[in-house]
């Protein structure tokens, strides 16, 4: 299996995702602002990987320290922290990172620098490892919704690009598929940044599965005539009552699904339920450049002066949602009970 993120010779060495499907690039990262840039950009993208790659860059900037007392390696890690929360709001995973490695630097404030530096290392390897294991629990749990004949179409890449793992919602049809379940997966290409068409089929793929590409304008169309049995998709940030923030595009397919009698799960980790949030009102959605709409790649798609609304995720309530798939089990939000 491929890995988008690595801890190599004390650097960080991740996929170049917006050179994908054309160019498989890894690039290797030696101080957090090319991190940054990397995060802000969506070279790296996907929350989970998000919070993998925020608690290696808070790693990285701890081993890059010059400084050798406990309290000039804790300004610059301040530093470092204040920048990485800055390179995207909505992906509560990389809040949740930076805040475990922020609460294990201060449990670590008797011992010497370098006791510090091995230390902050091994719990950014341990998101890692974690992450890991937490994508084939969630695989494991969700594939025992999957039937022999699904048709399940899914929205942006919840998968191995998305994980330091086998990904959310791709990682179930990855362990049904290993189960020798038979079912049939569509994807929508995910306006504007095309994450389902470069990212998503690209993975299934290279995996087997049989993926067929579609605009994300034929998703209603593909519900009711090609027999779509369930739709699923990950998560950014879940907020206390379930409401969740995913890719834009998800909350209509929400709505087509309850309108076509079919279940919509989201799958995600436990680290992406923001127990601080309420309800989805408060949830931060970020909004991107014109130019992502502009232009298709390098191809001009509308007037250069163009008034353009460009939010990366919407909230689907949590009425719409039939289950949330975590590592921990599957969740019926209306009842707040375990299914
Ligand atoms: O803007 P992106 O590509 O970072 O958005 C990613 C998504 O919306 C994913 O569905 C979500 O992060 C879940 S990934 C397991």
């Amino acid at each position: 299996m491929i890995e988008p993120i690595k801890w190599k010779d004390g650097k960080i060495v991740f996929i170049d995702q917006t050179k994908l499907p054309a160019k498989l690039k890894y690039v290797t990262c030696k101080d957090i602002d090319i991190l940054y840039e990397a995060i802000k950009k969506l070279r790296i993208r996907g929350a989970p990987l998000i919070g993998v790659a925020v608690g290696l860059g808070y790693a990285l900037a701890c081993l890059n320290s010059k400084e050798k007392t406990c309290a000039g390696l804790k300004k610059d890690l301040a530093k470092a922290s204040q920048k990485l929360r800055a390179a995207r709001p909505t992906a509560v995973n990389l809040f949740w990172a930076i805040e475990r490695m922020e609460n294990k630097f201060n449990t670590l404030s008797r011992v010497n620098t370098s006791l510090i530096k091995r230390a902050i290392l091994k719990e950014a390897l341990a998101i890692l490892e974690e992450d890991k294991n937490m994508c084939v629990a969630i695989g494991k749990n969700g594939a025992k919704l999957i039937k022999n004949g699904d048709v399940i179409l899914t929205h942006c890449n919840a998968g191995i690009l998305a994980t330091a793992g086998q990904g959310t919602a791709l990682s179930i049809i990855y362990e049904a598929k290993k189960q020798g379940k038979r079912f049939k997966v569509y994807a929508d290409e995910t306006r504007p940044l095309m994450q389902g068409s470069r990212l998503t089929m690209w993975e299934l793929m290279q995996n087997n599965i049989d993926a067929t590409l579609i605009c994300d304008s034929m998703a209603a169309s593909v519900i009711k005539n090609k027999g779509v049995t369930k739709i699923i998709v990950g998560a950014d940030r879940i907020a206390a009552n379930g409401d969740a923030a995913n890719k834009i595009g998800t909350y209509g397919l929400a709505v087509l699904a309850r309108h076509h009698g079919i279940p919509f799960y989201i799958a995600a980790p436990s680290s992406t339920i923001d127990k601080n949030i309420k309800s989805g009102k408060s949830i931060p959605i970020e909004e991107r450049k014109a130019e992502e709409i502009i232009y298709a790649g390098s191809k001009q798609t509308a007037p250069i002066h163009a008034k353009v609304y460009n939010p990366a995720f919407d909230v689907t309530p949590h009425s719409l949602i039939s289950g949330i798939i975590t590592e921990k089990g599957i969740y019926e939000i209306k009842r707040f009970r375990r299914i």
